[in-house]
């Protein structure tokens, strides 16, 4: 482990309990949470196969709850067969057509409200507008869109029919699609002529066009869905406009039974090297963690209106906009634009204008809410609110303390919800109505999960605020199954380090003398940038790719409002840039690894050096780099440093 793996020194003893309204009524009680913790406790598979008897429609009944033989790719409920799509609207449409699924908010404040069965409708057009495509089940199909209802849609008529879905956020460039169009050997792309965000538009169709020239790929089709109404280039015989798709489809469609095991999605995330890795998650186990854990934690009632402010292209967005809600027969609220524009308070505007009562964030979002004073928030009428959540990194006190007082008026239980793209769903979270929050803790599992913590022998860090590896201990129904295409690195990355025993996270994490959760960050060369995950090496692959950089190496270091910032530290090819000469190169990086990557990628500062800090075997040392970054004084040991004048010339930035 790295210099992250620290004891805890935070030392938070402020502790709410749940208020008498909070618990009054939640989906789980105290008695409730017991139950189901014994329940879990006394025939772990009973449990969960009662859980997705009396939550899911199967089309047909599993016998198998979870099959071990291949560990570490467990299956569950796998002879069962479902449909996702089926659970999610079909359903809800036979209790409750007419309730509103979706209310959608553009950037420029138009409003659009979807019930039930309209969003079936929609879903059922689109899904025989892919089968009219030739899309087959099985087949791979990138959705890279503005954050809209045609986005949910998308996924929601790919998995009516079995086509797995891999969402890329539109966030990322034409080189990032690129390489999740060739690893997943997709054969649709559907995107947008644009999006709007933060006053501009975001040419999609454009970078789509970008991703696919001069390479023999296996894209068929590019279906464009119209937004900003800017001129884009249709390549006949390949593109078609959305509305063109839907036309002469029939308005019903026939969910496809599935086995639970198909493939709903696969989500790519970055890891500790260059390429990213094609999380791949199941049907049905998937869909239920989803299910479960929204209503346990977020305590959704029937007139509730729900806003989880994260785009599709990340998890969050999956279970907790498009899956978990939607199965849930909940109202959701999808904002398409950026969370300041045209001013500050457009999120707490939102939240008035269509009554959210349950806000789920980042802690990112809140720190740049947070800096832009009380007095915006204080203008908005938030007694809707009864729940807040937020989900990503670990959050700070102070920021917690101000959701907490200034957004939640000291009413509104917090959930703070760990869990990963890995993980499917959330993990370790409170539960509104039982748990003490405690600011800065995700405090403990939830029913059915088993989470420790364990030094490198794999024995329990049985201590309080002492650090370990946060592992799983059992296998859990919404678990990834494997890495899409490289069984091996799933294995290496998430099982081996604990010879297959334990799922090992890659966070850091502690323990309190009540037995909370604290995080305390990645243990693996993995940034935390603004609640997204980047691989230092994403971002060295996309530095050392221009054509002046002979070496580059990225560390993390501590930022106000992104939580983690870049770093990088950078050789060119020739001379050393200096003075005017070296402002000019560092926007030129910038912005190449913008175009690389994407705006997230772009490094917070970068420094140029004539050598990395390498030993003399040649391995660099980044611990050494990361305190520079920091601004800390070295005082590691550096005597096996092969130049150690290179320090000198890294601190001082000259
Ligand atoms: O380090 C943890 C952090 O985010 C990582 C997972 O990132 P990603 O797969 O992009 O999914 C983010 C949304 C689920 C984790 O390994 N993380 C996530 N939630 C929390 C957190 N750290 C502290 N507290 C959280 N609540």
């Amino acid at each position: 482990m790295n210099d992250k793996t620290i004891d805890s020194i935070l030392e938070e003893t402020r502790q709410f309990p749940p208020s008498k309204e909070s618990s009054t009524g939640a989906n789980i009680t105290k008695e409730e949470l017991e139950q189901l913790k014994k329940q879990a406790s006394d025939d772990y598979e009973g449990f969960w196969a009662q859980l997705a008897k009396e939550n899911l429609y199967w089309f047909k009944e599993f016998t198998t709850v979870l099959n071990e033989e291949n560990a570490p790719n467990y299956e569950w409920f796998g002879d069962g067969e479902i449909n996702v799509s089926y659970n999610c609207l079909d359903k809800n449409v036979e209790s409750s057509p007419n309730k509103t699924a979706i209310i959608f908010e553009a950037e420029n404040g138009d409003t659009r409200r979807i019930s039930y069965k309209e969003l079936l409708e929609e879903v059922s057009l689109f899904a025989n507008g892919l089968l009219s495509l030739g899309v087959e089940t099985g087949d791979r199909v990138i959705i890279y869109m503005p954050m809209s209802p045609e986005a949910v849609v998308a996924m929601q008529a790919c998995a009516r029919i079995g086509a797995i879905h891999s969402v890329v956020f539109g966030g990322f460039s034409s080189n990032a699609l690129k390489d999740r169009i060739d690893d997943a050997k997709a054969k649709i792309v559907i995107t947008a002529d644009g999006a709007f965000r933060g006053g501009k538009t975001i040419p999609l169709k454009q970078a789509t066009d970008n991703a696919l020239k001069d390479w023999n790929h296996s894209i068929e089709h590019v279906i464009v869905l119209k937004r900003t109404g800017e001129s884009v280039s249709i390549l006949e015989g390949r593109d078609l406009w959305w509305k063109d798709l839907i036309k002469n489809q029939n308005k019903e469609s026939t969910p496809v039974p599935l086995s639970s095991e198909h493939p709903l999605f696969i989500l790519y995330t970055s890891g500790s090297t260059g390429k990213p890795k094609g999380i791949q998650h199941s049907s049905g186990g998937y869909l239920l963690h989803a299910k479960m854990t929204f209503k346990w934690i977020f305590d959704i009632k029937d007139s509730d209106v729900f806003w989880c402010t994260a785009d599709v292209g990340w998890v969050t967005g999956h279970t907790y906009v498009t899956y978990g809600p939607l199965a849930a027969g909940a109202t959701i609220l999808i904002y398409e634009g950026a969370p300041t524009y045209p001013h500050g308070g457009r999120f707490w505007e939102i939240c008035e204008k269509h009554q959210v009562s349950l806000f789920y964030t980042a802690p990112t979002a809140i720190r740049a809410l947070m800096k832009l004073g009380d007095d915006i928030p204080n203008k908005y009428d938030l007694s809707n609110l009864r729940l807040l959540g937020t989900v990503g990194e670990p959050i700070n006190p102070e920021a917690w303390m101000w959701y907490h007082t200034v957004i939640g008026k000291e009413k509104c239980p917090i959930v703070d919800t760990w869990w990963q793209t890995e993980t499917g769903a959330a993990m370790i979270s409170p539960l509104p109505g039982v748990t003490a929050t405690k600011p800065g803790s995700c405090t403990q599992a939830l029913p059915g999960i088993s989470v420790d913590i364990v030094d490198e022998g794999a024995n329990p860090v049985n201590q309080p605020n002492k650090g370990g590896y946060l592992v799983i201990k059992k296998p859990w129904p919404s678990m990834l199954r494997t890495i899409w295409g490289d069984n091996e690195r799933y294995i290496e990355t998430y099982w081996e380090k604990f010879d297959n025993k334990y799922y090992v996270a890659g966070d850091s994490a502690n323990m309190d003398q009540d037995d909370f959760f604290w995080i305390m960050g990645r243990i693996d060369d993995v940034l935390n940038v603004s609640g997204h995950r980047l691989g230092t090496m994403e971002v060295e692959s996309a530095l050392v790719a221009h054509p002046d950089i002979a070496e580059a190496a990225v560390v993390g270091m501590p930022h106000e409002v992104k939580g983690e910032g870049i770093f990088a530290f950078v050789v060119t090819k020739g001379e050393r840039p200096l003075g005017a000469m070296k402002n000019e190169v560092t926007e030129t990086l910038r912005s190449w690894v913008s175009d690389q990557v994407g705006p997230i990628a772009k490094p917070d500062e970068i420094r140029f050096s004539d050598n990395l800090p390498k030993t003399r075997s040649g391995k660099i040392m980044r611990r050494l780099l990361r305190s520079i970054a920091k601004g800390e004084e070295i005082t590691q040991d550096v005597s096996t440093l092969e130049d150690e004048s290179i320090i000198k010339q890294l601190q001082q930035n000259e």
